[in-house]
């Protein structure tokens, strides 16, 4: 789609072109909006709890540009002749709730009749214009840090295949519901933020691409420190690896060198989808174990630095 003639416009801060997580657009000196929209099929059986991921997700690319959401609209596919209608409203019900713990207001929706259900949200929120966290920016000596773990679409795989332990759902569906509120705030207190973005469909390494490409840094990461759910290696190894996995894979798998200490499984966790995933960012090295400690102590307790921005290979990575 890269020929289609796009509108610009000076007061577009973030637009479609450089995979941002939201679009941001400039209402007045030290005021922009935030615009971003996702919604999906089921990831887990339970309705209300689908409606919490939904939303979750939803909102976290406003978060990943320091945005605050405010407003939320539904978007709604349901097959009306087939499905209860009393599914439906656990959805919305679960979405509510995660809309209400988030400070957003619902304030209209649309629904359509479609075979099978779907649920998202498009989402408007506010931020300052010289306080964008932009996706690109990473600076060599900054180190990376992931606030969630990763294997969400492993899981969510093994899921359907029935093949899944109780405990590990247990732990996904608590990441996915857990907003990406309190870490944002977090990550905007402290200066020399120089990147940000969150992890969803094209998985760690996809977004980690994003926010090196065509620039003149390259990444490090040590596989080992990457925060992965207890139990998703025995998945992977078992073959419950989504399809999106492999498509990242061989989209990206070109710009990165792998070195013979990361093992197998891990890499194909670095680029498992995600679903409602972490927040992925770059700051000076220095700050980054102080601001870690920060972010565990606030409950985000899977908080880890997984890598480091460096001169030397530009728009590659090194996973060692
Ligand atoms: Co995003
Ligand atoms: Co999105």
């Amino acid at each position: 789609m890269r020929d289609l003639p796009l509108i610009s416009d000076p007061n577009l801060l973030a637009g479609i072109e450089h995979a941002e997580d939201a679009g941001v657009y400039k209402l007045s000196a030290d005021l922009a909006l935030v615009q971003t929209v996702d919604f999906f099929t089921p990831i887990v059986d339970d309705p209300y709890t689908f409606g919490q991921i939904a939303v979750t997700n939803a909102l976290n690319d406003v978060y990943a540009m320091g945005g605050k959401p405010l407003t939320a609209m539904n978007i709604v596919c349901f097959p009306i002749k087939t499905m209860d209608i009393s599914v439906l409203r656990e959805v919305l019900r679960g979405g509510l709730d995660k809309m209400r713990e988030a400070g957003v207001l619902l304030v209209g929706g649309h629904s359509v009749e479609d075979n099978e259900i779907k649920y998202g949200l498009s989402v408007t929120g506010l931020i300052h214009p010289d306080k964008i966290l932009f996706n690109r920016g990473a600076k060599a000596g900054d180190s990376l840090i992931l606030t969630k773990p990763l294997g969400t679409g492993i899981v969510s795989t093994a899921l359907k295949g029935g093949q899944i332990n109780p405990q590990l759902l247990e732990k996904a569906i608590s990441s996915m519901t857990q907003l990406n509120k309190k870490a944002a705030e977090l990550i905007i207190s402290e200066s020399n933020i120089h990147a940000c973005t969150d992890i969803t469909g094209f998985g760690f390494l996809g977004h980690a691409c994003e926010m090196i490409e065509n620039s003149d840094v390259g990444m490090r990461i040590n596989s080992a420190a990457v925060p992965i759910f207890a139990g998703v290696q025995e998945l992977v190894e078992t073959g419950f690896v989504p399809g999106g996995l492999y498509r990242n894979k061989n989209f990206r798998i070109h710009q990165i060198e792998v070195a013979a200490t990361c093992r197998a499984w891990i890499l194909d966790v670095l680029f498992d989808p995600q679903t409602a995933g972490g927040l992925l960012f770059s700051l000076p090295g220095k700050q980054a174990q102080g601001l870690v400690e920060k972010m565990r102590t606030a409950g985000i307790v899977d908080t880890a630095i997984v890598g480091e921005v460096v001169a030397d290979h530009p728009g590659k990575f090194f996973i060692y």
